[in-house]
């Protein structure tokens, strides 16, 4: 299993050595959520803290989560700013063949993700472009939320669906997302990457959390 966790539960003031913790625990990447006060109602962090963790994190692979109303208009600067993973939601009003685009001639992957009361189809016309689809276990806004269990049926839909096209994109899932009890639900029903921020920052030892995550 994949573990990548959401930083919206660090420690601000520690940052990149919380970071460094988990990788060197066996994190896969680093999850960045990025809210614009307005497709969610909070705002969280944005492109001097993506560049900071380009910068500092040497190689890591950053999983930038964009819950933002135009992922259009910004996704080349957070590309340019170091995600090697840029998702985005499918309620978007933009364009998103034309978003899918600016990720690829980046050379980058691309997501999409899907909220709550979206249903798993919604994504299933793009889904051969797409390097993960982000399934939200909570309204997207703020961590330690608890876990919507329609994820597990949307997890089943996209797995099925996958295994008839024959592809493999990483089926993800956000929010609420904890060790032993919905983490091991979303193993089973096909997730293959967890997004997990205060299962593991708020954890009281973050490699230990990481390692636990990992041997799911
Ligand atoms: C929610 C964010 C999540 C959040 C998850 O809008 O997309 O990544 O950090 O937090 P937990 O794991 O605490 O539910
Ligand atoms: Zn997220």
């Amino acid at each position: 299993m994949k573990i990548s966790p959401s930083i919206l539960s660090a420690d601000f003031t520690r940052l990149g050595e919380q970071c460094r913790t988990a990788l060197d625990a066996g994190a896969d990447m680093i999850h960045f959520d990025v809210m614009d006060g307005h497709f969610v109602e909070n705002i969280s962090f944005g492109l001097p803290v993506l560049r900071s963790l380009r910068n500092g994190l040497g190689s890591a692979v950053l999983d930038v989560h964009l819950m933002i109303t135009h992922p259009l208009k910004y996704a080349p600067a957070f590309l340019d700013a170091g995600a090697d993973l840029l998702t985005f939601h499918v309620e978007t009003e933009d364009d998103i063949d034309a978003v899918l685009d600016v990720i690829h001639a980046a050379g980058r992957g691309a997501g999409l993700s899907v909220s709550p009361n979206t249903p798993a189809e919604a994504v299933f016309p793009w889904l051969d472009r797409l390097a993960l689809v982000l399934v939200m276990g909570v309204e997207p806004g703020q961590g330690g939320q608890s876990f919507d269990p329609r994820a597990l049926d949307k997890l089943r839909a996209l797995r099925a669906e996958c295994a008839r096209r024959g592809i493999h994109p990483d089926l993800s899932v956000d929010g609420g997302v904890k060790l032993g009890s919905t983490a091991p639900q979303c193993a089973q029903a096909g997730a293959t990457l967890l997004v997990a921020g205060s299962a593991v920052f708020c954890a009281p030892d973050i490699a230990r959390a990481v390692r636990e995550f990992r041997q799911l």
